[in-house]
């Protein structure tokens, strides 16, 4: 049997050697709520979730910025390796979701009543990382389109090389999906714990967050996707010729 007092004062009284003085392991045990004062268990894995997610986004706004260096100084191979790290961190953040969805909305809603006007919305990791894609795209153009005479339509399509224009651009477009995977993760969170038709806790709707959704960072590397098809389909129109033979198509065949 577990003696759950003696357990709780270990966990807030950790024995620190080098490992813990190092990681600072008694401050971080310190970020949370007292565990005497949880509201419930669960309030303890709701504040650790939402501070490893910061943590997170405070790593890759850090990469961010370093990935900026590098492609200034054209070196590409480290801004692809820090770009899988990204990438990677951002996945994570997406799998860790998962962990509130063992939250009943009961217990969800124990804790919301302490929240106060607080949403993710003021997340200052999310809106710190809001910011940065632009000027990133800013530094893409100069160093990768800009100095070569280049277009996206050059590097995709017209001048297509799998180059390291190409690689580059295709490391942003895979932040941008991952981005939106972790929104469309978000909602179905929301749907699982508070539901969609609700109001937030600032009382705006919150399908207001399907707008975010639809949002792309890199909204010129997604066009260029769509010019593609029009271009290259323009060889055969509207409609293309059947290759077995066989009748037209219904729908859905447009590949
Ligand atoms: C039970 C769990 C959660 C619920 C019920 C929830 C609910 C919500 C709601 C209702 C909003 C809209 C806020 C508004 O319009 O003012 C929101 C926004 C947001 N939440 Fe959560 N959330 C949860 C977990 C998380 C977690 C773990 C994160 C981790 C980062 C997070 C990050 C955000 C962010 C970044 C926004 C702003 C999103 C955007 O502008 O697209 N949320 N959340």
């Amino acid at each position: 049997m577990l003696d759950k007092i003696e357990v709780h004062n270990r966990i807030e009284t950790p024995e620190m050697k080098d490992y813990g003085v190092y990681l600072s392991v008694d401050r971080l045990l310190q970020c949370q709520k007292r565990l005497a004062d949880l509201s419930t268990p669960d309030e303890l894995q709701f504040q650790i979730v939402h501070q490893i997610e910061e943590l997170w986004m405070k790593l890759m706004a850090f990469t961010l910025a370093e990935i900026d260096g590098h492609m200034a100084a054209r070196e590409t191979m480290r801004v692809l390796t820090l770009f899988g790290r990204v990438h990677r961190i951002m996945q994570l953040m997406t799998d860790q979701l998962a962990l509130l969805e063992t939250m009943s909305p009961f217990d969800y809603q124990a804790i919301r009543l302490l929240l106060g006007n607080g949403s993710g919305q003021e997340s200052p990791g999310f809106q710190l990382l809001l910011t940065l894609p632009q000027p990133l795209w800013a530094r893409y153009k100069t160093v990768y389109l800009d100095a070569a005479g280049r277009s996206v339509a050059d590097v995709y399509d017209t001048g297509y090389r799998h180059d390291d224009a190409y690689m580059v651009a295709e490391a942003m477009v895979e932040f941008d999906e991952l981005f939106q995977l972790f929104r469309a993760h978000h909602i179905q969170l929301i749907h699982r714990s508070i539901g969609m038709g609700s109001k937030s806790l600032k009382g705006r709707p919150v399908e207001l967050l399907n707008a975010g959704m639809r949002h792309r960072f890199f909204p010129e590397l997604w066009d260029i996707r769509c010019e593609m098809t029009d271009r290259w389909g323009a060889e055969y129109g509207v409609k293309r010729a059947s290759i077995s033979g066989a009748s037209a198509a219904g729908h859905g065949s447009g590949l």
